[in-house]
C-alpha cells in the first residue's frame, strides 16, 4: 500500500511535467481504468453521502422534493444527481464541472446498475449527449460562477472544496450571495484529510500537516491538488461573507485509538500550531449554509 501511495505521487509528478493537454488525456484514462473496476462501491457510498444529506435536510427542515439543485463539481458519474432526482423527487439537477469525465459508456452501466439496484424506470432523453434522463443537466468545462443560477434553491457539493484554492472559494461563495434567493441554501461535504492515508494506511490522517506551504506545493500536483483548510479556516470563510451556518458536523477521533496516536506523532509545521487537536483532526466536514 505504501508502494501504492508511492506510485501514485509518482505518477502525477509524471503526467504534470507532460504538456498540459496530454497529461490530461493520460490522467483521464487511468482514472477511467480505475473506475470502471469500482462502480458498484462508487454507488454504495454516494448512497451514504445520500442518506447523511436526508439526514441534514430533517434537522434542518429542508426539503429536496421538487427543488433546484446545483452540483458543484459533477467528477465521473451522476450518481448523487440520481439520488436527489429518483430517491429525493427533486425537479430538476445542473452539474458543473470545470473539466469533462462524464462518458456514454460508464453512464449507460450506471443506468442500468441504478435502475436495478434502486428498482426505479431510468428514461433517457433521446438527445441527451450522455445517455443523462430528464431533468439532469451536466455542464462540463464551466465554472458554476459563470452560469446563471439564480432559480437554484439548494446548491451542493461532495468532496469538492478541500481541492478548491481558498481565494477560488472566496470568490465562489461571494457570487452565490449576490445570485441566490435569500431563504436558499448551500450544504457542503468536505473531506478535510490528506488523501494519501486512505491508500498508505501507516500514514496519519493529517499527515500533510507536517509540511511547510511550499514544501506542500511540490509534494502535490495539479491532479491531487489539497488546499489543507482545517475547519476554523472554512467557517471563517463563510462567516466572514456573512452566511448563517445553520448545521454542522465531523468527525473527531476517539482520544486513544489509532487516528488519534498517528496524529500525536506528527510533528506539526508551525503554520499548524494554533489550532486545537480538534480543529485540526476534524474529519468529514458536513456544513450548511443559508442565504
Ligand atoms: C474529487 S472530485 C469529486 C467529484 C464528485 N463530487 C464526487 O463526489 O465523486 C472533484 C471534482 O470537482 C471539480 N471541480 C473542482 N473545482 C471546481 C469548480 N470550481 N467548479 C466546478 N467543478 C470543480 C473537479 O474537476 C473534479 O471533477
Amino acid at each position: 500500500m505504501i508502494l501504492k501511495s508511492k506510485f501514485k505521487t509518482y505518477l502525477f509528478h509524471l503526467l504534470d511535467i507532460l504538456p498540459r493537454k496530454r497529461g490530461d488525456q493520460l490522467y483521464h484514462f487511468i482514472q477511467n481504468l480505475y473506475f470502471e473496476q469500482n462502480l458498484d462501491q462508487k454507488i454504495n457510498t454516494s448512497f451514504n453521502s445520500y442518506q447523511t444529506i436526508k439526514q441534514i435536510c430533517v434537522r434542518c427542515d429542508i426539503e429536496i422534493k421538487a427543488k433546484v439543485i446545483a452540483e458543484i463539481g459533477s467528477g465521473w458519474l451522476p450518481i448523487m444527481p440520481y439520488f436527489f432526482k429518483y430517491l429525493g423527487k427533486a425537479r430538476r439537477i445542473k452539474s458543473f464541472d470545470l473539466n469533462r469525465h462524464y462518458q456514454n459508456n460508464n453512464i449507460n452501466r450506471l443506468n442500468s446498475i441504478f435502475s436495478q439496484k434502486y428498482d426505479r424506470l431510468i428514461n433517457v432523453e433521446d438527445d441527451s449527449l450522455y445517455s443523462l434522463p430528464e431533468g439532469i443537466e451536466y455542464f462540463p468545462f464551466t465554472n458554476i460562477t459563470d452560469h446563471d443560477i439564480s432559480d437554484t434553491d439548494i446548491v451542493f457539493s461532495r468532496f469538492v472544496l478541500e481541492h478548491v484554492k481558498p481565494e477560488t472559494i472566496k470568490e465562489m461563495h461571494a457570487s452565490f450571495k449576490k445570485e441566490l434567493n435569500p431563504g436558499s441554501y448551500i450544504i457542503h461535504l468536505i473531506s478535510p484529510s490528506d488523501h494519501r492515508a486512505y491508500v498508505d494506511k501507516q500514514l496519519s490522517l493529517q499527515d500533510f500537516l507536517r509540511f511547510s506551504e511550499e514544501k506542500w506545493n511540490k509534494i502535490q500536483t495539479r491532479f491531487d491538488y489539497h488546499n489543507r483548510l482545517r475547519l476554523p479556516q472554512f467557517l471563517d470563510i463563510f462567516e466572514d461573507l456573512g452566511y448563517e451556518i445553520v448545521d454542522l458536523t465531523y468527525d473527531k477521533p476517539k482520544e486513544g485509538s489509532e487516528n488519534y496516536k498517528k496524529f500525536k506523532k506528527l510533528k506539526l509545521h508551525e503554520d499548524f500550531l494554533g489550532y486545537t487537536d480538534e480543529e485540526l483532526m476534524a474529519g468529514s466536514i458536513n456544513i450548511v449554509l443559508k442565504v
